[in-house]
């Protein structure tokens, strides 16, 4: 509740309410955060988003991103979408492609793609979250994956500042997979794949999206519909005792899923950067923005199990957000039946370096903060500044390694975001944590802080770090790192 700016954020909202606001955020944030229609009478099949995936070290598409109907929640929506789909295509790669991808934008406002969580060039027609494409406009992403580039699950979404927030909320978010190693270990090649694409969305009656309301911009925006792949209420029919291999990619703007299966375990074997050290077996997950995750799922016994996603307060603010916090959302539905299988669960995964070792060059303390002010009523900074894109705020050296702890001096939780390069976290508020692979993103709770270890090795030029809860990034809460 207390931040150490001063003003708390009950107090910023008693400020909102005297101001005039509150009425306004009370009245619009009740029916963002009804739950959706129980899964029971919605039922459909599960549904992927269409795959365009590399041959022979190619892949040589065009993206358009365009305002169109789609079928969003199971019903027709005015969205953002890349090929008039939402998600977008799923794009699937290998380590050494050469990915080409023309994004012709046909919205009425610029736009750009990042390629989220991938090891590629921050700079030029690669990763760099400094183009602008104007609307009528193409420009021509072209860049290699490196050879060693790790096997994983990746996304991308727009990210001209100021603009992320909106036009990931009314759907420009699609998948990456790198395809490698991890496809190999004979539990993970034996097992079949799904790809759930975790998407929040609000539609009014005419299938709109409404513009964000005063709570919307500082909370960050949670939707009400809560999707997978587009869809409310899928099944998944698997066979007793059979495995199947998820990948996870939270696409939401604010809204943090703490997943959990009925019945079941999730063995989880990768995370935002490829495998981990080894499988880790959990009850729960939790998947802030942005995060992904791969599991192993194995059905337990013929009947019918949710996944839903559990409460999960991420702040001071959240209980005056309608009871958002204290709602489970169901996900969709495991139904289990036919003829025992015997699959089996992971062996050992391919080896991971965890850089321990290794030298630090430089270590860095970064502090996450909010005040009021701006046109949003709040602004949110990293080190007492917002974001301008022509500063400077941290300069590297390439083929070095640096610690840097980030600690979150604001009243909810902060997801903290670094393009490029991925991280390992080796400490939370001081303590040493054990490796768990390697991470781009990673929550960091009100009040605590995080150590983060990162390799900044193959690409010098500026790119971003940033909260990925989008809402905070395009107010501020985003700086430079200049690697040379
Ligand atoms: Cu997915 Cu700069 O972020
Ligand atoms: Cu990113
Ligand atoms: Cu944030």
């Amino acid at each position: 509740m207390r931040s150490r700016s001063g003003v708390s954020r009950r107090e910023l909202l008693r400020a909102a309410a005297v101001a005039g606001l509150g009425g306004l955020a009370a009245a619009a944030c009740g029916p963002l955060f009804t739950a959706p229609a129980p899964t029971a009478t919605s039922t459909t099949g599960f549904r992927e988003p269409p795959v365009r995936a590399s041959g022979n070290g190619l892949l040589d598409i065009s993206l358009e991103a365009r305002e169109t109907t789609a079928t969003i929640a199971g019903r027709a929506a005015v969205a953002y979408t890349y090929e008039g789909t939402m998600p977008g295509p799923t794009l699937r790669l290998r380590p050494g492609d050469r990915v080409r991808i023309r994004l012709v934008n046909r919205l009425g406002e610029p736009t750009n793609l990042h390629f989220h969580g991938l090891h590629v060039p921050p700079t030029g027609s690669a990763d760099n979250p400094f183009v602008e494409v104007q609307p009528g406009e193409a420009f021509q992403y072209d860049f290699a994956l490196p050879r060693d580039h790790p096997a994983g699950t990746f996304w991308y979404h727009p990210h001209v500042h100021g603009r992320v927030a909106d036009q990931v909320f009314r759907g420009l978010v699609g998948a990456i997979i790198v395809e490698g190693d991890l496809d190999q270990v004979p539990a993970v090649a034996a097992a079949s794949e799904r790809l759930l694409i975790l998407k929040d969305t609000t539609l009014d009656a005419q299938g709109r999206v409404p513009p964000p309301n005063m709570m919307d911009l500082m909370a960050g925006r949670e939707g009400a519909l809560v999707t997978v792949n587009g869809a409310l209420g899928s099944r998944l029919e698997l066979r007793p005792g059979e495995v199947q291999r998820w990948r996870l990619v939270n696409t939401s703007n604010a809204r943090y899923y703490l997943l959990r299966l009925a019945g079941h375990r999730l063995l989880q074997i990768a995370g935002d950067g490829g495998p981990l050290p080894a499988p880790v077996s959990l009850e729960t997950l939790l998947l802030p923005p942005a995060k992904r995750a791969e599991v192993l799922v194995q059905a337990a016994a013929p009947g019918s199990y949710g996944l839903a996603a559990l409460p999960y307060d991420r702040g001071a603010m959240m209980g005056m957000m309608g009871g958002a916090a204290s709602a489970e959302v169901r996900l969709l539905e495991l139904v289990v039946g036919g003829d025992q299988l015997a699959g089996r669960l992971a062996d050992n995964l391919p080896r991971v370096e965890d850089l321990s070792g290794d030298p630090v060059a430089a270590r860095r303390q970064l502090v996450l903060s909010e005040a009021m002010g701006g046109p949003g009523g709040m602004v949110f900074m990293i080190d007492g500044r917002v974001f301008d894109h022509e500063r400077v705020d941290i300069r590297s050296r390439l083929g070095t390694i640096e610690e840097w702890t980030v600690r979150n001096d604001a009243d909810m939780d902060h997801t903290f975001h670094l393009h490029t390069n991925p991280f390992r976290v080796v400490a939370t508020n001081g303590q040493t944590t054990a490796f768990r692979g390697w991470e781009d993103t990673v929550n960091i709770r009100a009040g605590e802080s995080v150590t983060l270890r990162i390799r900044f090795r193959d690409f010098p030029g500026r790119t971003v770090y940033h909260c990925h809860i989008l809402e905070h990034e395009d107010l501020g809460m985003m700086g430079v790192v200049e690697v040379t």
